[in-house]
C-alpha cells in the first residue's frame, strides 16, 4: 500500500493557505488501487469554490452585508476563475427566530447581494440557520414557509438533496439538518437521504465524487474545544449531535458498500478549517465566510473560503483563502 503525497503550506502574509495534494487512485479499503501520481497531471478539469456559512444578519448587523460583498469581490479576482460555487449552508443568521415576512426579506437580501456580486452558478446546501420559524413559537407550523419550506421555494429547489456532473466529476449535495420538535436540530441523514446517496453512488461508482453537507460527518474540533466541546460522562466522551452527524456510520457504510470513488466530503457549520482523511476519503470542514459570526476569526481561522482544483485523474487540491475582512467589533 502506497502513501499519499501531501503538501501543506501556511502563510500569514495576506492570507492563510493550507494545501493538500493527494494522489488520485489511492489504494484504500474502499476501492481498488490505481495509478499513483505525486502531482496532478495537466490542467485541472474544474475549479470549484467551496464557500459556506455567510450568516447574513438582519439590518446589516456587524456589517455582514459588506463582509459578504467583500468575500464575493475576492472571489471575482480569483484566477483562474472558478467554474461554479458550492455553498455549504447557513446563508442567513436569525431565520429560525424571525417571523415569515422578516425571514423572507433576509433571504431575499442574501440572494440579491449574491447575484449582485457574482455571476457564478451556485449550488446550495441547507444549513440549520436556514430553518424558518423553528424557534418562533408564535408561528403557524403548517405554513408552507415553515422549516425548510421557505429556503426550498426561494431557491427553487424541489429537493434539498440533489446531484450533478461537471467535468467528469460527480457532486452530491445532501441535506443533513434534522429539526427536532422543540425547535432544536441534530445532524443526521434521514432514510431518504441515505437512499438517495446510495443510489447516486451506485449509479456512478467510477466517477470521482464530491459530497457536500452542512453538518460535518466527523470532526475533532469539539474534542479540541475549538468549536463546541465534548463532555465526559462517566467513562464516555459525548459529542453533541448538533455539532457532528449522529449517524456518520451510515454514511461510511454506504461508501464501503458502494465502493464509489468519493474523494471529498465537504461540510460547513463549525466555522473552522479542518481536514480528516480516512481510507482515502478527505473530510473537509471549510471555515466560514463570516469567521466567528462576523466578530473576527474563529479561534484563529479567518473569514474565508476554499478553492478546490479538481483534476481529471481524481486528484483534488484544496486551498483556504481569507479575504482579509476587518470585523466590526
Ligand atoms: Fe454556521
Amino acid at each position: 500500500m502506497s502513501s499519499p503525497t501531501k503538501i501543506f503550506r501556511v502563510s500569514r502574509r495576506g492570507f492563510l493557505v493550507r494545501t493538500a495534494l493527494i494522489a488520485g487512485g489511492m489504494a484504500s479499503g474502499l476501492r481498488g488501487s490505481g495509478a499513483q501520481t505525486a502531482t496532478p497531471g495537466g490542467a485541472p478539469a474544474l475549479r470549484v469554490l467551496f464557500a459556506t456559512d455567510a450568516h447574513l444578519m438582519v439590518d446589516d448587523a456587524l456589517r455582514s452585508e459588506q463582509g459578504l460583498a467583500a468575500c464575493l469581490e475576492a472571489v471575482r479576482e480569483l484566477r483562474p476563475e472558478p467554474d461554479f460555487i458550492l455553498f455549504g449552508g447557513d446563508l442567513t443568521h436569525e431565520t429560525p427566530e424571525l417571523d415569515f415576512p422578516s425571514a423572507e426579506r433576509l433571504l431575499d437580501r442574501f440572494l440579491t447581494l449574491w447575484r449582485a456580486h457574482t455571476d457564478l452558478p451556485t449550488f446550495f446546501a441547507f444549513g440549520n440557520h436556514d430553518l424558518a420559524g423553528t424557534k418562533n413559537r408564535a408561528l403557524d407550523r403548517e405554513d408552507p414557509r415553515f422549516g425548510k419550506g421557505l429556503f426550498r421555494s426561494r431557491l427553487g429547489l424541489e429537493r434539498l438533496s440533489y446531484a450533478f456532473e461537471k467535468g467528469g466529476w460527480r457532486f452530491i449535495i445532501v441535506d443533513d439538518v434534522t429539526p427536532e420538535p422543540d425547535g432544536s436540530y441534530i445532524g443526521a441523514f434521514g432514510a431518504q437521504e441515505l437512499s438517495f446517496l446510495r443510489s447516486e453512488l451506485e449509479a456512478h461508482p467510477q466517477a470521482p465524487t464530491v459530497i457536500c453537507t452542512h453538518i460535518p460527518p466527523v470532526s475533532v474540533l469539539p474534542s479540541l474545544s475549538i468549536t463546541g466541546a465534548v463532555e465526559v460522562v462517566g467513562t464516555r466522551l459525548e459529542t453533541p449531535a448538533s455539532l457532528v452527524l449522529a449517524n456518520a456510520r451510515e454514511l461510511h457504510r454506504v461508501l464501503v458498500e458502494t465502493k464509489a470513488d468519493v474523494k471529498l466530503v465537504l461540510a460547513g457549520h463549525l466555522h473552522h478549517l479542518e481536514e480528516i482523511q480516512v481510507d482515502g476519503v478527505r473530510y473537509l470542514t471549510g471555515g466560514a465566510i463570516c469567521g466567528n459570526w462576523w466578530k473576527g476569526s474563529q479561534n484563529g481561522c479567518p473569514e474565508g473560503f476554499t478553492v478546490l482544483d479538481l483534476y481529471p485523474d481524481g486528484t483534488a487540491r484544496a486551498e483556504y483563502r481569507s479575504y482579509n475582512w476587518k470585523a466590526a467589533g
